[in-house]
């Protein structure tokens, strides 16, 4: 298969930034987003998803009291306090079938957004 080059149908950005830890912020790394980030990658590449789909580290997203903080484009929907337990139900849910997962979202969906994206493309 020919390599495919960005954009990816659904790309996933996972905060692994790292602070002293006296800083009163905290960081997503210290709460597991190395186990996080794993669990992605595990996933996509054990369901075929590359390369419509990349997972893949961030710096700081700035919502660090929110961590582990997790973002998916193209659509921005953002997720907060995101467990490696959390990550398959992200993933199947969202990354494939286009439902975000509203326990887990920042922000919930807008009134009259039904919450429903577009599923991935075939391949
Ligand atoms: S440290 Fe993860 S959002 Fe700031």
């Amino acid at each position: 298969m020919p390599k495919q080059f960005p954009p990816y149908e659904r790309h996933v950005f996972i905060c692994l930034n790292t602070r002293d830890e006296a800083n009163p912020r905290g960081d997503c790394t210290r709460k597991g987003s190395e186990q996080v980030l794993e669990r992605f990658k595990e996933l996509v590449k054990q369901k075929k998803l590359k390369p419509r789909i990349r997972a893949q580290k961030s710096g700081c997203l700035d919502t660090c009291e929110l961590g582990v903080s997790v973002v998916v484009y193209p659509e921005a929907v953002w997720y907060k306090q995101v467990t490696p337990e959390d990550v398959e139900e992200i993933v199947e849910s969202h990354l494939v079938n286009g439902v975000p997962v509203e326990r887990l979202r920042m922000h919930p969906a807008t009134p009259g957004d039904s919450g429903k994206l577009n599923p991935i493309g075939n391949a």
